[in-house]
């Protein structure tokens, strides 16, 4: 990781920051959600017993990046499983290491809360986030069937 990239813990009053990157993200996937869901997302990030996290890359003092993870139970370990469910770099800042250095807090922050495994989805033909996913992550082979209520 380049020594100007610095991940930690967004806190409760950088909503502010958070937003326009989570708004970048939402626009990328062209989706819409209610407010209230933001919310809701931003509380359960700073709510402990709540098993969703979040974590802001600055690169020289900026938010440049964020990703997303929840902890969940798995039929197949005694320990949970991560899901890595977000991930956006500024596109101003992409290229850098800002998304690598993401996973890679990620993965430091679920081995260390005893996950076996972090996993994630991307779409096929997401080639950008794939060439870094491919040199940090196997890929499963797994296909997404989804129902939506
Ligand atoms: C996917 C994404 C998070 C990658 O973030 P990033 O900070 O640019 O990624 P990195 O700089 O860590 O890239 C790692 C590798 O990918 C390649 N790469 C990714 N983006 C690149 C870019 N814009 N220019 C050059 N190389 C790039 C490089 O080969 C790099 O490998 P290297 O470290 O050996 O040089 C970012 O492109 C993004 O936010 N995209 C839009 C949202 C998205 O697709 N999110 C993921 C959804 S699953």
């Amino acid at each position: 990781m380049p020594a100007d990239i610095l991940i930690r813990p967004l806190h409760a009053d950088e909503r502010a920051a958070w937003e326009p990157l989570w708004a970048g993200y939402l626009t990328f996937y062209k989706a819409t959600i209610a407010p209230e869901v933001s919310d809701v997302t931003w509380a359960r990030f700073h709510d402990p017993a709540e098993p969703m996290f979040v974590l802001g890359a600055y690169v020289d003092g900026k938010l440049t990046g964020i990703v997303h993870y929840l902890y969940h139970r798995s039929c197949w370990t005694v320990g949970d499983y991560c899901y890595l469910q977000d991930l956006f770099v500024d596109s101003s800042a992409r290229g850098l290491g800002v998304g690598r250095a993401l996973i890679e807090a990620v993965y430091t922050n679920a081995k260390a809360a005893g996950c076996s495994r972090v996993h994630w989805l991307t779409q096929t033909h997401n080639a950008q986030a794939r060439i870094l996913y491919d040199q940090v992550a196997e890929n499963s082979g797994f296909m997404q069937y989804r129902k939506i209520f």
